[in-house]
């Protein structure tokens, strides 16, 4: 059926309906592009909660896994991705472990099992890890979370000298991201007056920063900056920064530059060794699926890790000073406990604690399945999800989106149209006065979206778990709330 339809090719884009053939606004053409998705095996491998579940007052009586109950419209991986299944084989093979073989579960290895002794889970991590953000595996580092990570990279990244002190991020940048980098330059005894430089949009409705801005700022504050530290996706918009041409400008001017990918990641194809990148930071509980408050991920470039070898008390040129502990110690010594740092090489250098084997255990159950789908695939059905999702929204031709009195449209898009600029997000704002009454009806239909108050709802379709059916169903129902909300709002 779908096959029949014409397509409209776009550079990077979906196999969009052709605007005036109506069976392409249809349930069934959605379900035709289900049915030729390489990866729609994948849904399976998540536990996508049914909509009465939703309304469960208690957690005893459900598994939440009755697939004969109809699944919610689940669009809000941006947030808190699902769970997936292997989660319980994953956290089952630790607790069984840890029972039966107690602290020689450090050096113990089973044949069955999917991750090594606990003494180098954090090395099967990183292997998980690196070919999701596109780094080799000794540059990245699963450990801590978010914003804890921040501060480890940026007490040995930001280094500031009486030259070079500033640090420059977005004016709306997410709060916790602003109050590290804050009290970063407050424990260096600055005044964040004058080292904080924070670029700010010149739309406050529709916060976008053009790679224009960004690249004068960098510019304007060139001689006396220390680092740079933006977010590969935006959280509010669901922007996409030019990460290379940013990074290479910075570098450009003698700055480092970090980025921080909680949306970024397992969303967009990352390449960070390539773009050569200083250092990242991200978490796991969004498009990773790792649940909430996962171990977070760290990346630090190649160039940075570098150590000769031997300990740090003032011999070793390469050794980037850091915030250090016993797990960031050359693995071979470690245990010789004799208080001569020995660094690792690369990012797991930057360890500080040994890490919880039930959190790594979240982490690799998902990453497991990253791997399997791989990211270009998953970035081409992402790329296909949310056009297809933004043709709904802006194309759909019976109008009834529209507010009946002025047939303008009730809402805007404010994520970039250029897929090259966004993620698997839009960003919807909305007109004033309609947040509520729609929230209110999403919910009563069993979509999951979350809400920026005043005025935005942000819509992730995520690849790995959301259908073609998932965004036509969203918009079937967000229209109905938004004819609803304009009736109620004007009486
Ligand atoms: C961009 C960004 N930075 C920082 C954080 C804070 O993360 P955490 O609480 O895991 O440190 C979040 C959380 O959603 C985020 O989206």
């Amino acid at each position: 059926m779908g096959s029949k339809l014409h397509f409209q090719s776009i550079k990077h884009g979906p196999p969009l309906p052709h605007h005036d053939d109506i069976r392409a606004y249809k349930r069934e053409y959605a379900a035709a592009l289900d049915e030729k998705d390489p990866l729609r095996r994948f849904r399976a491998e998540f536990i996508i909660p049914s909509k009465k579940d939703l309304l469960r007052k208690n957690l005893s009586e459900s598994e939440g896994d009755d697939q004969s109950d109809p699944r919610c419209i689940y669009l809000c991986g941006n947030s808190l991705g699902l769970q997936p299944r292997n989660i319980r084989k994953y956290i089952d093979q630790y607790l069984r472990s840890w029972a039966i073989k107690g602290v020689t579960g450090h050096f113990v290895s089973h044949e069955d099992a999917l991750l090594p002794p606990y003494l180098h889970v954090d090395d099967a991590g990183s292997k998980l890890l690196a070919p999701i953000v596109g780094a080799s595996p000794s540059e990245v580092a699963l450990m801590g979370t978010l914003t804890g990570n921040l501060h480890i990279l940026m007490s040995s990244f930001y280094r500031p000298t009486t030259e070079r002190y500033k640090i420059i991020l977005e004016g709306k940048a997410f709060p916790s991201d602003h109050y590290a980098v804050e009290s970063q330059i407050r424990l260096h005894n600055l005044n964040p007056a004058t080292a904080m430089v924070l670029i700010e949009p010149e739309d406050t409705e529709r916060p976008i920063l053009s790679t224009e801005q960004i690249l004068k700022v960098i510019d304007d504050n060139a001689s006396d900056t220390a680092l740079v530290l933006l977010p590969g996706i935006q959280y509010y918009t669901g922007q996409y920064f030019d990460i290379p041409q940013i990074t290479a400008h910075a570098h450009s001017k003698g700055i480092l530059i970090g980025w921080d990918c909680a949306h970024a990641v397992g969303n967009v194809e990352l390449k960070l060794h390539d773009w050569e990148v200083d250092f990242a930071a991200w978490c796991h509980y969004k498009y990773v699926n790792s649940g909430p408050g996962a171990m977070a991920g760290l990346f630090v470039h190649e160039k940075h890790g570098k150590v000769n070898g031997s300990s740090t008390n003032g011999e070793d040129d390469a050794y980037r000073p850091r915030l250090a502990g016993w797990w960031g110690h050359d693995k071979a010594t470690r245990f010789q406990m004799d208080n001569n740092f020995v660094p690792q090489e690369g990012a797991a250098g930057y360890q500080i604690s040994n890490p919880s084997v039930l959190d790594l255990s979240a982490v690799a159950s998902s990453l497991e399945i990253f791997n399997q789908a791989s990211m270009p695939a998953l970035r081409q059905k992402s790329l296909q999800l949310t056009g297809y999702l933004e043709h709904l929204l802006l194309k759909y031709p019976l109008d009834n989106h529209a507010d009946d009195r002025n047939k303008k449209l009730s809402f805007s898009i404010i994520t970039p149209a250029n897929p090259a600029e966004r993620g698997a997000q839009l960003s919807i704002l909305l007109q004033p006065g309609l947040l509520d009454k729609v929230l209110e009806i999403l919910e009563e239909n069993g979509v999951v979206i979350d809400e920026r108050k005043p005025n935005v709802v942000r819509v992730a379709p995520a690849p790995l778990y959301n259908t073609f059916t998932d965004v036509w169903e969203f918009h079937r129902v967000f229209v109905m709330a938004c004819r609803e909300a304009v009736a109620a709002r004007d009486g």
